[in-house]
């Protein structure tokens, strides 16, 4: 569910109508609700009530820090990936209590910067990582809570770049050496053990591949504990999928994650976190964008808009599914149109959709992205020299830009001419 309705023929965000914010600050752009942002944290919280938890927000999928505030005032964690996240996080007003710390490739000067602002814990992802983050608290004096992010080797059933709990992918450390790992750790000076982290993927729409996961984790923490470690805290990850296109897809919801976690783990009394991103971004943001030409091809219509590859990636990159609809609600009955829907970088992978159907639209009208709230603006660039574009937030009745639009002078002025040229 989100609160991107249409009313009296056009699309509101919340309460404010999107033509207005349209012309406000120009398209594209992208635009969240925070009535939206704030159900589906609260889902995950209330999926989890049966114990004790922390949902932390994984903000690589929305990082703006007006997001993380609305959710941090609401009680979320953070899950951060990089020393710039954890800035985030902290200009956004988070304790470092709640802030775990998660990536395959942590520098000792992100370890560092943690560790001096507080940290809830550090997921571990491999003996190397280990010795640093060891070498690193000891230095400082310092002990630090640590998960270990084990790969259970089950197949997460979703597209392969976001696959990441089979044994060929980087991340974590092969289940099957789990107790030799968790031993060398209680033996390094300043790590302290708390418990046991997975994460298998990104956008998964079934629950099976989780459930695998956690029966075996929940099979690992009896296991370790009778090795002697504490395990009192569990780390399930995120990737709980979203309907990407209404139609036809309705994956599970986060209550029936949070009693598959009960069911699977809720036995072992540990504290529960999970790092929801998607479901939780996901479907709280749309990217807004204009149709410059309505071009007749061979055989095919283009809809050529002025968003395109390097304002959302996720069509080229994954051939993921968006809908897109007309700002201006369509009279009940009108017949579909088939598009091509193309951005205008200059190369053929600027496709958002090939044969789409949807309401005809003309030059100058306004379509929405829906589902672009998750990986969306985040994984902007400035390609072809187009200035990123600036994100708005909603409440109600009332909106703010949350990232302006840079000028053009401040995107060339960001580089410099050395001083021989
Ligand atoms: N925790 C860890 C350790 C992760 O690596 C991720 C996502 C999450 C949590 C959050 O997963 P979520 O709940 O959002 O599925 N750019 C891709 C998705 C990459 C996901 C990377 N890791 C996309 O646009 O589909």
């Amino acid at each position: 569910m989100d609160h991107f309705l249409y009313r009296d023929g056009a699309l509101y965000a919340e309460d404010v109508p999107v033509a207005d914010i349209a012309a406000a600050v120009g398209t594209p752009f992208y635009v969240y609700s925070t009535a939206t942002l704030l159900r589906h944290y609260q889902l995950f919280d209330e999926a989890l009530a049966w114990g004790d938890h922390l949902v932390c927000y994984a903000m690589k999928a929305a990082s703006n820090v007006a997001i993380l505030k609305t959710l941090a005032e609401a009680g979320a964690g953070m899950d951060v990936v990089s020393g710039g996240e954890y800035l985030r996080a902290k200009a956004a007003g988070v304790p470092g209590s709640r802030i775990v710390f998660s990536g395959v490739g942590k520098t000792e000067e992100e370890i560092r910067l943690v560790l001096e602002g507080g940290i809830r814990q550090i997921n571990v992802e491999s003996e190397p990582e280990m010795q640093a983050i060891s070498k690193v608290a000891t230095s400082m004096g310092v002990s630090v809570p640590i998960t270990i992010r084990v790969n259970p080797d089950v197949d997460a059933k979703t597209h392969a770049k976001i696959a990441t709990g089979k044994s060929e992918n980087k991340f974590g450390i092969p289940i099957a050496r789990a107790r030799e790992v968790y031993a060398m750790a209680a033996a390094l000076p300043g790590l302290e053990v708390v418990g046991i982290d997975v994460h298998i993927g990104s956008q998964l729409t079934d629950l099976t591949p989780f459930e695998l996961a956690f029966a075996k984790v929940a099979e690992l923490t009896e296991v370790l504990r009778a090795d002697g470690h504490t395990i009192k805290r569990l780390d399930l990850g995120g990737g709980l999928g979203i309907p990407y296109s209404r139609s036809n897809e309705a994956p599970p919801l986060p209550s029936d994650f949070g009693a598959m976690i009960q069911r699977t783990v809720g036995h072992l009394g540990c504290e529960i976190e999970i790092e929801p991103g998607r479901l939780i971004a996901g479907n709280a943001g749309l990217m807004v964008t204009q149709v410059i030409y309505v071009k007749s091809g061979e055989g095919r219509d283009f809809l050529i808009l002025d968003g395109a590859m390097n304002d959302l990636i996720r069509p080229a990159m994954y051939e993921a599914h968006h809908d897109i609809v007309p700002v201006q609600e369509p009279a009940p009955g009108v017949e579909q149109h088939t598009y091509d829907i193309v951005g205008p970088v200059c190369e053929t992978g600027d496709t958002f959709a090939r044969g789409r159907n949807m309401p005809p639209v003309a030059a100058g009208d306004l379509v929405a992205f829906r589902s672009a709230g998750a990986y969306g603006a985040v994984m902007a660039s400035e390609y072809n020299s187009r200035p990123l574009i600036p994100e708005v937030l909603v409440h109600g009745d009332q909106y703010a830009v949350i990232r302006a639009r840079p000028t053009f002078d401040e995107m060339i002025n960001r580089d410099t001419i050395p001083q021989w040229l």
